[in-house]
């Protein structure tokens, strides 16, 4: 039976995911602070400690995927974020999962296993007031998008997911100096639909990268071709 191993598979997009890896035939593994109780096997482990990547290379006996997905938001300008908070979002957003990779890539290189990295539409659009989680999130789909390479010529897959933002709670969990304001059209977007759209891409070999929901990519066309009227529209939304 193949392993597959779920950081933050304790709540939204990843407990999502890591059910539908469980009904697709996995074994499944949760790594994240909280137990899971839908895992066949939970480590408990905070992904920004220093001893984190050994801690769960060590509890994993193989291991043929692993979903990149833990991570935080933040919501506030370059002048109310300070750099302590930013350091925090890029620990768990762009290292952490880089030295998990690193820790664990001798098991995924045994298993020519599959890395799937959840980064963000963030990195593809730069919206004000988020600009430290798209500066986060750019950081870390420019490390999945060039390890795909590296990896690949060792015989690993990296596929990198980009989504929309979905409803789990997350914006208010982040770190936060404003009111998250709706996102149009977004509505009726679950963590289910978005697990299985992931399933779908995993099962091709050949996909390098998701967009989800779909329509979120022509959106960052779009607003960067009318940037100054999508700037003028997020400055009101976020009352900058
Ligand atoms: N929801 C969206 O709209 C959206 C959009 C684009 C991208 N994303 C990305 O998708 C991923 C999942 O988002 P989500 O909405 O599902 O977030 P969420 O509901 O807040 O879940 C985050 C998960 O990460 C885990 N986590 C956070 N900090 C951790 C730490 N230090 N150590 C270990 N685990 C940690 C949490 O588990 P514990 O609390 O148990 O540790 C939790 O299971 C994130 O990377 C996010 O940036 C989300």
């Amino acid at each position: 039976m193949k392993t597959a191993a779920v950081t933050g598979g304790s709540g939204g997009l990843g407990n999502a995911v890591l059910k539908a890896l469980k009904k697709n035939g996995y074994r499944v593994v949760n790594i994240s602070r909280r137990k899971c109780a839908d895992a066949d096997e939970n480590i408990i482990a905070d992904l920004t400690a220093a001893e984190a990547p050994e801690t769960i290379a060590a509890g994993l006996d193989r291991l043929d995927l692993l979903v990149n997905n833990a991570g935080i938001g933040a919501y506030g300008t370059f002048q109310e974020l300070t750099c302590d908070e930013l350091r925090k979002v890029m620990e768990i957003d762009f290292f952490a999962p880089i030295k998990l990779v690193n820790a664990l890539l001798p098991e995924l290189e045994k298993s020519h296993g599959t890395i799937v990295n959840i980064a963000s539409m963030a990195a593809k659009i730069h919206v004000p007031a988020m600009g430290g989680y798209c500066a986060a999130k750019s950081a870390f789909a420019a490390y999945s998008e060039t390890s795909r390479v590296e990896l690949g010529r060792r015989g690993v897959r990296v596929l990198t997911i980009y989504p929309g933002r979905v409803d789990t709670g997350f914006s208010q969990r982040a770190i936060k100096y404003r009111e998250v304001p709706d996102t149009p059209g977004n509505s009726g977007v679950t963590a289910d639909m978005f697990a299985e759209k992931l399933l779908k891409a995993l099962a091709k070999p050949r996909v390098k990268r998701l967009f989800f929901p779909w329509w979120y990519r022509p959106g960052t066309i779009l607003a960067k071709l009318f940037e100054d009227f999508y700037n003028r529209k997020n400055v009101e939304l976020w009352k900058l």
